[in-house]
């Protein structure tokens, strides 16, 4: 496994597992199991996707010493502002199991998020969080938290794909040292994602996927990735992707699919914000 060294020193592999849209509870532990069985060590969850306690559990079981594991959640709107925002660290880590979380991520950029992340720092401090960070943060709001902010942001999980590469948004987060993390690595497939012409072209040289190819494109470009399936084939494809190396050609190939700008919806839009604010957990 390859590592990003975080701002802070913390080591974060640079492929883990994700697990949302997997909220029933006996489902999730048995892939998290599943691919803990495979390497993966880093699991990205969120307190929205209601299966923090089920991760804990697939931890636990699987004997590995917790320092062997890097555990992310974030937190979810309903919970910001500080005193809400530290009950739903607690809740967190009780769900999880464990005292101390890897890294916890402010799940979207509104509401009091300020309050939210002021409880993150604190926490940091007492070492219960190993690293703090931000997810769906424009370049403006993450150049705004990071120089409000105590602690600078030490991650940016944001849409990150072929066909939304954020080349502009990394500028940003490689001023303030924040490191990019990918959600939705296949773009959980749309566009034709898995049947791209060029992906799978580049993939036939290296006996690999559209999925590997993908994947092995971010980590070339330092992307820490998190695909998430819950089938366990697909789990040990997405974690083979180590045994080769894309040529700067490839790269070039690649680099020509982005399209800048979101296959899902834009963080700008008041429709968005209206629509993601709704959800309470
Ligand atoms: N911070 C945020 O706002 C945010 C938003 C979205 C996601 N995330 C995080 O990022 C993780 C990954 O993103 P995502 O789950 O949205 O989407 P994704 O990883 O881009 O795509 C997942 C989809 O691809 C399929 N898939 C996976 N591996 C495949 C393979 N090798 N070949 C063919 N199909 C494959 C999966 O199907 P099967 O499961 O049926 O195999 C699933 O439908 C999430 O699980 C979550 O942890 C964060």
């Amino acid at each position: 496994m390859d590592y990003k060294t975080l701002s802070n020193g913390v080591k974060m592999p640079i492929l883990g597992f994700g697990v949302y849209q997997v909220p029933d509870l006996d489902e999730c532990e048995r892939v998290v199991s599943d691919a803990i069985s495979i390497g993966y060590r880093s699991i990205d969850t969120a307190q929205a996707y209601m299966n923090e306690e089920a991760v804990g559990n697939a931890i636990r079981k699987s004997g590995n010493a917790r320092e062997e594991f890097f555990i992310t959640t974030k937190i979810w709107i309903s919970n910001y502002g500080y005193e809400k925002a530290k009950a739903s660290l607690d809740a967190s880590l009780a769900k999880l199991q464990t005292d101390y979380i890897d890294l916890v991520l402010l799940h979207q950029p509104f509401g009091d998020y300020y309050g939210a992340y002021r409880a993150m720092e604190e926490y940091y401090k007492a070492g219960k969080i190993k690293a703090i960070g931000i997810s769906n943060f424009a370049p403006d709001r993450v150049a705004d938290l990071a120089i409000f902010a105590d602690v600078t942001p030490m991650v940016n999980q944001v849409e990150t794909h072929v066909f939304n590469q954020q080349s502009n948004a990394r500028k940003t987060m490689d001023e303030y040292g924040v490191q990019i993390e990918s959600w939705g690595p296949f773009a959980e497939g749309r566009n034709d994602f898995f049947t791209n012409e060029t992906l799978v072209a580049i993939g036939q040289k290296y006996q690999k996927s559209a999925a590997q190819v993908a994947l092995r494109y971010l980590i070339q470009r330092d992307v820490i990735v998190i695909p998430k399936t819950v089938h366990k084939n697909r789990m040990e494809q997405n974690f083979d992707v180590f045994d080769f190396i894309l040529t700067d050609d490839d790269m070039a190939e690649i680099l020509k699919l982005d399209m800048g700008e979101s296959q899902f919806f834009s963080h700008a839009d008041p429709e968005t914000v209206k629509m993601i604010s709704s959800f309470k957990i």
